[in-house]
């Protein structure tokens, strides 16, 4: 089984409220149905989430009713996104189910307490492609807190193992420097925790489910679960399609010790 996250940078314009790249996203979504093997997908919220859960601090628990509407609105908005990648998904072929977090995973302290992962499980057995998203989910002390796509990869990664794990993104992969920024930024090929520990440490784009360098160390705790883990560029055509194949692609690996 391949495990992949459509991080939300690469599906929408993070920048514009609730603006979808309907183009990227379904020739990704037809990259991931030219290969034979079972897939599970989780998508990022990008636009359609992180501004409003931001303005509404929807992170930080909820301690005024202004903030359930503003939950509402999120989560009615996350769902507009993952029906459109739903119709993606089934133009390209791939018979999806959509499982809203909010329905099936509970949440404590802000980390993921439970994931209804056998039904993720059934619905695979029936070869239909699960696909779960970053939403707003219950939550034991807060009252209601943000599900991060990254912490659904890492509980389906606890479940089922799989063969490889791919988070596309909209740049090649793990970068020296913000490669948007600084053109001396230099992929790095092979990313760990010594790697990761020697980032410099900026706290710019720091969003609601945290910053890149707490994504890399999830992806670095997923690579201990898997045979393969690679960050790469969604918008770069034929990427997905190649590290599904298991061809050889520009990415970063990112491996669970020291290299
Ligand atoms: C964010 O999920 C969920 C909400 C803001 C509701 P992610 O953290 O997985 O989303 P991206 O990939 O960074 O956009």
């Amino acid at each position: 089984m391949i495990l992949v996250k459509l991080g939300g940078s690469v599906i929408t314009d993070k920048g514009r409220y609730r603006t979808f790249d309907r183009e990227t996203t379904s020739r990704l979504t037809s990259e991931i149905a030219s290969s034979d093997e079972k897939v599970m997908i989780v998508h990022g919220a990008g636009s359609f989430g992180h501004m409003l859960a931001k303005e509404h601090r929807l992170h930080l628990g909820i301690d005024e009713l202004s903030q359930i509407m503003g939950a509402a609105k999120v989560m009615a908005d996350v769902r507009e996104l993952n029906l459109e990648i739903s119709r993606c998904m089934m133009d390209s072929g791939l018979p999806v189910v959509s499982l809203p977090p909010a329905s099936c995973a509970r949440m404590n302290q802000g980390k993921l307490e439970m994931l209804d992962v056998d039904l993720f499980q059934r619905y695979l057995d029936l070869n239909m492609v699960p696909l779960t998203f970053g939403d707003v989910v219950w939550d034991r002390k807060r009252g209601l807190s943000i599900c991060s796509g990254d912490q659904l990869m890492m509980s389906l990664a606890e479940k089922f193992s799989p063969d490889k794990v791919l988070f596309i993104t909209d740049v090649d992969g793990v970068f020296t420097g913000d490669p948007n920024m600084d053109d001396c930024a230099r992929l790095i090929e092979n990313v760990d925790k010594a790697v990761l520990d020697a980032l410099p440490r900026t706290e710019r784009n720091v969003d609601v489910t945290g910053s890149i360098y707490s994504k890399i160390q999830f992806m670095i705790d997923m690579a201990g679960r898997t045979k393969e883990c690679l960050v790469l560029n969604g918008k770069a055509p034929g990427r997905l399609e190649a590290a599904m194949k298991g061809r050889s692609v520009i990415a970063s690996r990112v491996v669970g010790g020291s290299i």
